[in-house]
């Protein structure tokens, strides 16, 4: 069956059918899966039924797979490799997973870290009947459309990031005994593949612009961060059992809406980081 690519929005955001990532995509499906990934910064797989290896070996097509959150205390090969649940599920009332519950707020995985994540994946295993969709946000297209004068204005600035590990709101900076991550970044980020700009900051992470006054930064900050959530750049994406979703962080934002807290819902996460060449 021949590889379709079918757009899912004027945002961003494709839908990739004909392909089962129980097997490795090789060839001109390999090929026409990386333009796609490119040209529309999220791809969704619907209808798969995959293990956290086929999972992984996927991720290992682009980068090298990886997860450095807490495992699951189940033990089995399905959870090998240090892999992140997204999940509300409990045993004896501690969460299996990481990101349990309600709401998250724009953000780009690994924003708080030196090296962010290249992209991330999720396969849906367990979803709500409503809500808990994850939104996506096109970051080329909130810098493309800024004045000339904002462009000029922050070439060449730095944002600061600073994430609380596992916390889905910026008001959750002063919890008690969480694990703080911060690096710095340039606001206007080029794609190591594309060249474009995007326009790299976030609500949930970005804290300042490095190197304005207090008060200049905070206006500036907070104009930058509207723009990057500004409706007709965001594609809104409803799950269904069987999905498979693999974003570009270099490009792309996302955040989730709230759902019941009573209906399970349970994702498996592997992010991809740009492989390190032996040689290095
Ligand atoms: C993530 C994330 C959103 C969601 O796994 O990095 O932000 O919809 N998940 O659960
Ligand atoms: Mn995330």
């Amino acid at each position: 069956m021949a590889v379709t690519v079918t757009p899912l929005s004027g945002a961003l955001g494709a839908r990739i059918e004909g392909l089962n990532l129980r097997h490795l995509p090789h060839g001109d499906d390999l090929a026409a899966l990386r333009r796609a990934f490119l040209d529309y910064q999220m791809v969704v797989f619907p209808g798969q039924k995959i293990s956290a290896g086929d999972q992984i070996a996927f991720c290992e097509l682009f980068g090298a797979a990886d997860s450095d959150y807490k495992a699951p205390p189940q033990e089995n090969d399905d959870y090998r490799k240090g892999v992140m649940l997204v999940s509300n599920v409990r045993k004896n009332g501690v969460p299996i997973g990481n990101l349990p519950d309600g709401d998250m707020q724009f953000h780009s995985d690994g924003a708080h870290r030196d090296s962010p994540y290249l992209a991330t994946t999720l396969y849906a295993i367990r979803v709500p009947s409503e809500g808990g969709d994850t939104l996506f946000a096109n970051l080329y297209a909130a810098y493309d459309a800024l004045d000339d004068a904002t462009k000029a204005r922050i070439e060449g600035l730095r944002v600061h990031n600073a994430y609380i590990l596992d916390a889905t709101s910026r008001d959750e900076e002063a919890r008690e005994g969480g694990t703080l991550r911060e690096a710095e970044h340039p606001l206007v980020r080029r794609h190591s593949e594309t060249g474009r700009k995007a326009l790299y900051v976030n609500r949930l992470m970005s804290r300042y612009i490095v190197g304005l006054d207090e008060a200049e930064r905070a206006r500036l900050l907070d104009e930058l961060i509207d723009q990057v959530e500004r409706p007709e750049f965001i594609y809104a994406h409803k799950w269904t059992e069987g999905d498979f979703l693999m974003w570009d962080n270099r490009c792309v934002n996302h955040a989730r809406t709230d759902f019941p807290a009573e209906e399970t819902r349970l994702l498996r996460r592997y992010t991809i980081s740009e492989a390190v060449s032996a040689a290095a």
